[in-house]
């Protein structure tokens, strides 16, 4: 039966306790991880969010007033136990960090009983993910997961603090916003009082932060929840946090000092990486043209080679075609590949169309110098060799070639790179490759909206050089947008913002919004802008993503609590979920009925 904490007061938690706590009398509570009769004597394994303390008592002895004779204590039962701790009696348990100490128990008292767990609350369990989400606050109990979110407290613990070292201030800015889209889908709510009116959730603080420098905060920083209705993938949750800031009288290079300092003093304080600054800067067209990504994994080599001019002119219709749409044919080498089986070969063919390539070409250089290539036949010896020496072939390499579009190139490649590289594991884990990826373009044309969209947002500052462009060629203008890159996955980014009228109003010309649909939507900014605005700069983290690479999580599902699943749903609470009909109706809104009932 469950007893109250009557009388009682916990001293320590299980894993505060040490050699040098022999002959104290303590106080602990927990859960039962384990608990085994030996003859009367009972051993039990207490689990706290800091750890494992073995607490050992005789049935007869132990004085418990309120502990009933032969109960079994059973995993996940809450107890306390008074006792004293003592050297351990039995071998020293080197793997545990009480373990060479036990907790030798005068009282224990069943706090709370507990039914049998779906599944063990053990570290790296074996349990379908799906499972594991349903029974969320289980799950949490597992100490892989418990060690994860608390260094994602004190991750956010130590961000707040050099912050403010640095002179920021936590700024709330709110959830219930006006709807901008011009990114991700916004997710709305709608308003009781003003029927057929909606709120929309922030996809970001971007516009708040903004108005507070106008409004002379100067350097704002918040952990900030952000919402954005996309399709989820491992690293993208509908709800996640950034790390958002903003600084006013300040250009690229003062964002990046700042945050080089902070990064330095996260990972140094949270998993004692020390990261040599500067870190190292590329610029987006250099990154595109060596990885075929934005947000390159410098890790390892593999790198694309640019094999236009060397393949001009030659007999392969696909080089030569794409060449003459005005695209690229650019190549990887697999070093060491070239005897790989024609089924991974196509499988990797496979993995390219995925990407959007047509096909893939490649030649597999044999260890006595011939070739075996899917397109040799349509070229000549000389070209086969001048096209291998430009891809620094060698015998047992496996070249591959895509010829497109530069934008179907680069994805493609760079994805295959990747995927190789996961293949055959040519990175190393335990190394954390930061990156600073510069001078982004500015805009990109969208093929489904037929227009220019911002690639970053619509505040983002052209490079000064690059202004004249905007009207001639608005493709080719580069913004003073910045990401940083770790490992391959977009950490964070930011920019330079626009802070002059005159420029703005060009941007959103160039974006296709008329003068009254810009002040519509960011009327608020405009018109903030009009009173006196500093040079500002921004920046933010996707928190989750920083805690995903930190612990070497699979998934940023793993550093988050309650997360949701790839159809945005929430497995334990099973959110989303149907409302009462009369809350609908106070909100002026009708469900329309599915197309297909
Ligand atoms: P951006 O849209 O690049 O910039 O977002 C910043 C960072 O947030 C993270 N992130 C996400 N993390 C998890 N799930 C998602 N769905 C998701 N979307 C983004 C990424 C990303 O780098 N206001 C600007 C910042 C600025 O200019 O200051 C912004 O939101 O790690
Ligand atoms: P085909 O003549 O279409 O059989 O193509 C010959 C080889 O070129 C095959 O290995 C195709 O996979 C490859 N290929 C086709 N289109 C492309 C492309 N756009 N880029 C690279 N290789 C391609």
């Amino acid at each position: 039966m469950a007893e109250s904490m009557k009388g009682l007061h916990r001293t320590h938690r299980c894993a505060e306790l040490g050699t040098g706590n022999i002959g104290e009398t303590v106080t602990v509570m927990g859960w039962v991880q384990k608990s085994r009769n030996k003859g009367g004597i009972i051993f039990v394994d207490l689990r706290d969010r800091s750890g494992l303390l073995q607490l050992i008592f005789e049935e007869a002895d132990c004085g418990a007033e309120h502990f009933a004779k032969g109960e079994k204590l059973r995993s996940e039962f809450v107890i306390a136990a008074v006792g004293k701790v003592e050297a351990r009696s039995g071998a020293v348990n080197p793997n545990l960090a009480t373990g060479e100490i036990e907790v030798r128990v005068s009282m224990v008292r069943i706090l709370s009983e507990a039914q049998t767990p779906p599944f063990p609350i053990e570290a790296d369990s074996r349990t379908k993910e799906e499972m594991r989400l349903k029974y969320r606050f289980l799950d949490l109990r597992r100490p892989d997961i418990q060690s994860k979110l608390m260094l994602r407290s004190q991750v956010a613990t130590k961000v707040r603090a050099v912050l403010a070292e640095e002179g920021f201030l936590e700024i709330e800015t709110p959830i219930l916003i006006k709807s901008t889209p011009e990114g991700a889908r916004d997710y709305l709510v709608p308003s009781r009082v003003h029927h057929g009116k909606f709120y929309a959730l922030p996809q970001s603080p971007q516009l708040f932060k903004q108005l507070l420098m106008c409004s002379g905060y100067d350097r704002y920083f918040q952990i900030a929840k952000c919402f954005r209705d996309e399709d989820l993938r491992a690293d993208r949750q509908p709800e996640f946090t950034q790390i958002d800031m903003e600084m006013s009288f300040v250009d690229v290079d003062d964002v990046i000092e700042v945050n080089e300092r902070l990064l330095q003093k996260v990972f140094q304080d949270a998993i004692g990486l020390d990261i040599p600054l500067p870190i190292p800067r590329m610029t987006w067209q250099e990154a595109m043209d060596r990885y075929g990504s934005d947000k390159p994994d410098t890790r390892f080599g593999m790198e694309l080679k640019d094999v236009s001019e060397t393949v001009k002119g030659c007999g392969f219709g696909v080089f030569t075609g794409a060449l003459e749409q005005g695209g690229s044919v650019r190549g990887i080498n697999a070093k060491g590949q070239g005897a790989l089986p024609r089924k991974k070969i196509d499988a990797l063919v496979e993995f390219a169309k995925g990407f959007g390539a047509k096909g893939l070409a490649y030649a597999a250089i044999q260890q006595d110098g011939s070739i075996k290539s899917s397109f040799a036949k349509f070229m000549t010896e000389e070209q086969m060799k001048a096209l291998t020496e430009a891809m620094e072939g060698e015998p047992g390499d496996l070249l591959l070639f895509a010829a497109d579009r530069n934008k179907v190139v680069w994805d493609v490649l760079g994805n295959l790179r990747l995927e190789i590289a996961r293949n055959l594991e040519l990175f190393d884990k335990e190394q954390f490759n930061f990156l600073w990826v510069t001078e982004f373009p500015l805009l990109e044309w969208s093929e489904e909206q037929e227009r220019f969209v911002a690639m970053h947002h619509p505040f983002t500052m052209p490079m000064e050089e690059d202004l004249p462009k905007l009207d001639s060629d608005p493709g080719a203008v580069r913004a003073k947008a910045y990401d940083i890159v770790l490992n391959g996955t977009e950490l964070g980014g930011g920019s330079v913002r626009i802070f002059q009228g005159d420029i703005q109003e060009k941007m959103f010309e160039v974006l296709g919004f008329t003068k009254e649909q810009a002040q519509e939507r960011f009327g608020f900014l405009l018109d903030a802008f009009r009173y006196g605005v500093p040079p500002h700069a921004g920046l933010a983290y996707g928190f989750d993503r920083l805690m995903m690479l930190m612990t070497g999580a699979e998934s940023i599902r793993e550093v988050i609590a309650f997360p949701k699943v790839k159809d945005a749903s929430d497995l334990m609470s099973n959110a989303p979920d149907v409302v009462d009909q009369v809350q609908i109706q106070e909100l002026g809104i009708a469900i329309a009925a599915d197309e297909e009932s």
